[in-house]
Formats: C-alpha cells, structure tokens, sequence
C-alpha cells in the first residue's frame, strides 16, 4: 500500500524525468548537485516532418523512458532503492507524451514507495539555475523564454512568484520557429536562425518585439513576424534575391534585445540584484552575450544555466522537484496529465 506520510531528508536524491515533446529525459540529483542528466531525442525523425508529430512522440517515448532512466541512474551510481522521490513532468505539452513519462513515474514512486512530485514544466524551466549556484535564493528576476512562454518574473520566495510582463501573442521560440520556416531552414528553428544569423548584418528594419508606445513590460511578436514575412515575400515579388542571413540576424536583434533590455530594468527598479534566465530560446548564444553585457554594465549577478539545461531536460524537472519536495509538496496517485497549464 501506498504510503503518504513521507519524512522530508534535506539532501534527498531525486530523480527527474520529461517526455512534454520530443525530450525522453531523465536526471538525478542529490540536493542541488546534480549527479546525471540524459536525452533521447526523436528530434532528428520528426525534422522529417518539419515539426513535432504526436504519436511519433509519444511512441519514441515508449521505447525510450526504460533505457533513459536505466543511463541516468548509473550515471549517477545511484541504484533504484536510494531515490527519495520521482519528479515528473505532468504538463504542459503533449497529452499522450506527458502521460508516458507520468505513468513511469507513478509505477516507481509507487514500487519504491517514495513521493511522487508533479512538476509543471514551466515551472522546472524556472528552477534549472538553482542546479547552477547552490546558493541561489530568491528573490531574483528570471527571463523565461520558450516555445511556448515568454516573460519577465519575479521569484519572492522558493513557492512563490510575480509575472511582471509576458507576450500578447506568440511566444519568442514560436516567432524563431516560424521566422525559421520563412527562411526555409528546417526543423528545430531556433538554433537554425541563430547559426544563419552569425553569418549577415543587423542591416533589415524589423520592429521590435515590443508593444509600441508602452512603458510596460509587455512584449509582441506577431508584428515582428509578419514583418519579417512581408519583406521576403516583396523580395520574391521584385525578383530580388532575399538577404536571408541578414533577416536571420536583424530578426534576432528585434526578438532579442527588448528581452534582455525588459529584463534588466526590472531588476534594477525593484532592486532586486540577481538576474536567471530558463527556456529554449536562452541557449540562444547572441541573447546569452547580451544579458552578460547588460546585467555587467546595471551590476547584477547572472545566473544563466549551461545551453544544455535550457532546452528540455529533466535536471530542471529534478530541481523544481527538490523545490516542491522540501515543501512537502507531493503528488496524489490519480494525478492526471495536462496539455495546457497557466503559468500561474
Ligand atoms: O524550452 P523549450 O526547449 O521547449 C518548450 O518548453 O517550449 O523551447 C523550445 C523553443 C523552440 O521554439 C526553439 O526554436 C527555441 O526554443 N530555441 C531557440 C534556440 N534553441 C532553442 N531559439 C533561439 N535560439 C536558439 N539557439
Ligand atoms: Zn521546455
């Protein structure tokens, strides 16, 4: 039988796992340190497609969680019995995906008798830079950029955070993806724009990613998008060749720069000196240099998580896990997947 009344150890090891898309991921972690962190990707079968098939997903999934955690824990020298508690994603993404990694983790958690902690993805994005500096507390000003999410926060305590700004409409990795796609580069977007980017000049007037006339945070990529779009499209009309390297890299200056300028003043206006950042879009490296330069120059301390723990992993699943766990913060046995959760 399952039992609930779980005594909370201070250095618990937990193990993480992810399957929101196309990342079957699994880490361990023994409080902050983080021991082992794993992917297997269906990313290269679903470029064949141009974007992320469901089904192709949630069976790639299937094949690979068993294998994945088996990596993960003797990465870690860590055997099944020494895990204090299972993280898991629960949403948002993928309903079939998420329930696969959901599902794994509620047959361990259960076995092994342990917690069972329901991570929101989001959420883990948000707490990959306490795997960073061990001594990171709040409060702290995070920059969260992903696929789905875009946002300046402020973090008040371990549980407790302000949204002080988001997008109006598209998400900074959606507009990459979909700039990507103008530019025929293939799947994933993101990383594409960036390496084409490194090759053209800031030389194509784009609107900012930013609502025009506000001193708000508020943020908007539609306008920047559809910029980028009717410029190539009137290239192709006058027979003009399109620049596409410059597009790539005026593109990521107006997606980018506001972000980071947003971000900055934030911090400085609530005083609040340390500055993270979590999502796909931060293992951008021209977005990564210019926090750096801008948090130097305001004097704030950067806390920005390695590329690899930005995109889709499970550390972050672990280390909001660790979160949720020294709150006592666990999950019921019918805990139900999720494809859509607000951010708060
Ligand atoms: O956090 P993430 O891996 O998944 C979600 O939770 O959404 O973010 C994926 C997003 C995609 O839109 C992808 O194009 C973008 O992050 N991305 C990048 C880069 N790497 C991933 N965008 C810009 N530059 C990159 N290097
Ligand atoms: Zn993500």
């Amino acid at each position: 039988m399952y039992n609930s009344n779980f005594k909370i150890k201070s250095d618990p090891v937990i193990l993480g796992l992810e399957s929101s898309c196309d990342e079957t991921a699994a880490a361990v972690i023994r409080g902050r340190t983080l021991l082992s962190s794993k992917i297997i990707s269906s990313a290269t079968e679903q470029a064949k497609y141009g974007g992320v098939v469901p089904e192709i997903a949630s069976r790639a999934h299937t094949e690979a969680v068993d294998e994945v955690v088996s990596l993960a824990l003797s990465e870690a020298g860590v055997t099944l019995k020494e895990i204090d508690a299972v993280a898991v994603t629960y949403g948002a993404g993928l309903l079939g995906a998420l329930l696969v990694g959901l599902s794994f983790a509620k047959s361990l958690a259960y076995t092994l008798n342990v917690p069972l902690i329901a991570v929101n993805h989001i959420r883990g994005h948000m707490a990959a830079a306490y795997l960073v500096d061990k001594d990171l507390k709040p409060p702290f000003i995070t920059l969260l950029a992903s696929g789905g999410h875009t946002a300046i926060l402020h973090t008040k305590t371990f549980t407790e955070f302000e949204i002080l700004g988001g997008t109006s409409d598209d998400a900074a990795g959606e507009a990459f993806d979909k700039v990507a796609r103008v530019l025929g580069l293939s799947y994933p977007g993101g990383v594409n724009v960036e390496r084409l980017a490194k090759e053209g000049e800031n030389s194509v007037p784009l609107p900012k990613c930013q609502v025009k006339n506000t001193q708000t945070l508020q943020f908007s990529y539609s306008g920047l998008k559809t910029a980028v779009i009717n410029y190539c499209h009137n290239k192709e009309q006058k027979g003009e060749k399109v620049d596409r390297e410059n597009v790539a890299c005026s593109f990521q200056h107006a997606a980018v720069d506001p972000l980071v300028k947003k971000t900055v003043e934030s911090a400085v206006a609530l005083n609040v000196n340390t500055v993270t950042a979590g999502g796909g879009v931060i293992a951008n490296g021209y977005l990564r240099a210019r926090l750096e330069e801008e948090c130097t120059k305001a004097g704030l301390k950067l806390i920005l998580p390695e590329k690899k723990y930005c995109t889709d992993n499970a550390a972050m699943i672990a280390a909001e896990g660790l979160i949720q766990y020294l709150s006592g913060n666990f999950a019921p046995m019918d805990i139900n997947a999720r494809a859509q959760i607000p951010l708060k």
